[in-house]
């Protein structure tokens, strides 16, 4: 059988793109394992209620003016399900899960992470005036469509 040159090419070109797929599935598994994509914070998944700053998950305003909302997610909500914040202000959002991952989209809005017990996932961004959808978007098991939220951003009145 005559293997034509170009056909080679493609083979091995082929054949390389496969290895260096795998190679970077296995890289990226090995050196960062799976966790949220915001910092490295671990936390106990079954005494999550009983750490600091999620025993009351919800708004806080810390006492250098920050506000920082903590959020729990678990099959099959997110604790608080309905988060108030001031509109266009900087929100840090603090979300950790005591059972699976969980994924935490404010719809409409750039807030989007994925939710990972034993660790604490957190951004921070401002919401314009509205009232958003907060969707779990990692499959959690046969709830999960119903696993949801909304968070509504006020205009401040002062
Ligand atoms: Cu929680 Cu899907």
């Amino acid at each position: 059988m005559k293997v034509d040159l170009y056909e080679k090419i493609w083979m091995w070109l082929a054949a390389g793109m496969i290895a260096a797929f795998l190679g970077a599935i296995t890289f990226a598994a090995g050196s960062q394992a799976i966790r949220p994509p915001s910092h490295l914070e671990t936390i106990d998944p079954a005494t999550v209620y009983d750490a600091p700053g999620f025993s009351a998950p919800g708004l806080v305003e810390e006492p250098d003016g920050r506000l920082v909302v903590s959020v729990v997610a678990e099959m099959f909500l997110f604790d608080p399900d309905e988060i108030r914040v001031p509109a266009r202000r900087p929100i840090t959002v603090r979300i950790t899960a005591t059972d699976v991952i969980h994924g935490f989209d404010v719809v409409g809005t750039n807030a989007n992470a994925m939710v990972v017990p034993g660790y604490v996932t957190e951004f921070t961004l401002s919401f314009e005036p509205g009232e958003y959808l907060i969707a779990c978007h990692e499959y959690c098991g046969l709830l999960h469509h119903d696993m949801q939220g909304v968070l509504i951003a006020e205009e401040e009145t002062s």
